[in-house]
């Protein structure tokens, strides 16, 4: 099977642990086991003591009774069978395509966005047709070009609501649009949404609360921060988890009776989670914010209170050189723009520890000085 490299991931791979300043991921700055633990007051003792008479063995299979009712809780019309348990987001967005996607289908998919769900479509031999964000549009796409896009035989449409990288949101209205336009043709609609955002004002729909085909996608990587977990799922209606679970024998069995008893914990107390996060994207976004105010060579459309921003740059060099230099001179890691076939912007993931963004933007300012 042929597939493009994954350019965002490429890089990361190569450049992450050089980094002194990582202001290039997109969680918000990860929780420690002993953090996660602590939310509810328990301690690593009495919680790994009683973890200790755990059987390691598969455990269950789609995901333990008690994950499914949580995660099914996150939502308005999902049962708890319908919530299958993945490795992280990825693993349910390969899911979901695996199971969809044939050669000759035709697929849409947001751009740019996460590559996964544009490239693993192509690499199953269907026609992808991007559906364009702009940033004249404040990084948000027009829907008279899904319009023209949708055909007959398409399959599916993808989105990543919110948008990696720009972070920026589809709201319910656009969202109602697009399933009317899908509902016409009987395709599925397929939503990425491990960024929710954090302010309750602009709480957007999941897709699988808004139509009967939407395939909502998600993990405790990004919102919840807890990427090492490697725990995701897809919910979606009973009929096309019936179908998603033939697919998901094949490529996965569980994901572990350790990091679902863990995940768990991290649902219970997710409204603790997320009233931390609420406080960090808040106080970094301002941070983000008034530092480009003060930058003449970069600017910003703000994202929402979601955890992934996308500057532009005003530099006589190419992007990536730019970032590698930054790297090697200052110990500062963006991702550069054209990982997103963007090339004059690059992310910045403003949601890392406060103090590591604040020097991270200390530094990034002296190394534009380079450029005046
Ligand atoms: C839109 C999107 N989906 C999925 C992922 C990966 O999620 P996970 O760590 O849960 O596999 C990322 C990571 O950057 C992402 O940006």
């Amino acid at each position: 099977m042929n597939i493009a490299p994954f350019g965002v991931e490429e890089w990361l791979n190569e450049w992450e642990k050089e980094a002194v300043y990582d202001i290039a991921g997109s969680s918000i700055a990860s929780l420690t086991l002993e953090e996660l633990i602590g939310l509810d007051g328990s301690t690593i003792e009495t919680f790994f003591q009683e973890q200790s008479k755990t059987t390691l063995n598969y455990g269950w299979i789609e995901g333990s009774p008690d994950f499914k009712k949580e995660v099914s809780q996150l939502y308005t019309t999902v049962s708890p069978e319908a919530v299958l348990q993945t490795n992280g987001a990825t693993g349910a967005n390969l899911l979901a395509l695996y199971a969809l996607v044939e050669a000759g289908d035709h697929v849409i998919a947001l751009h740019p966005s996460y590559q996964q769900l544009y490239d693993i479509p192509k690499s199953l031999g269907a026609t992808v047709d991007y559906w364009s964000i702009y940033e004249s549009n404040q990084w948000l796409p027009r829907i008279e070009e899904l319009k023209e896009l949708i055909q007959p035989n398409t399959k599916l449409i993808c989105l990543n609501n919110a948008n990696n990288p720009t972070g920026t949101l589809l709201d319910e209205s656009l969202l109602k649009e697009i399933v009317a336009l899908a509902r016409k043709v009987d395709a599925y609609i397929l939503v990425d949404e491990v960024y929710q955002s954090l302010d309750p004002a602009q709480k957007i729909p999941s897709i699988v609360d808004l139509y009967e085909k939407g395939i909502s996608t998600n993990s405790l990587s990004k919102t919840y921060s807890l990427p090492g977990l490697r725990v995701g799922w897809t919910a979606s209606s009973n009929e096309i988890a019936a179908l998603f679970r033939k697919y998901r024998d094949y490529t996965m069995i569980c994901a572990g009776v350790l990091d679902d008893a863990l995940a768990v914990h991290a649902l219970k107390n997710k409204a603790l989670i997320l009233e931390r996060n609420r406080t960090i994207v808040a106080t970094n976004l301002a941070i983000l914010n008034d530092w480009v105010q003060k930058e003449p060579r970069v600017s910003l459309i703000l994202p929402k209170s979601v955890s992934t921003s996308f500057i532009k740059l005003d530099i006589p060099i190419d992007v990536e050189e730019f970032c590698l230099r930054l790297l090697k001179e200052k110990g500062v890691l963006l991702v550069p723009g054209n990982r997103f076939e963007t090339p004059l912007h690059a992310r910045l993931g403003f949601c890392a520890p406060t103090d590591t963004l604040v020097a991270g933007l200390r530094e990034l300012s002296l190394f534009l000085k380079n450029f005046d």
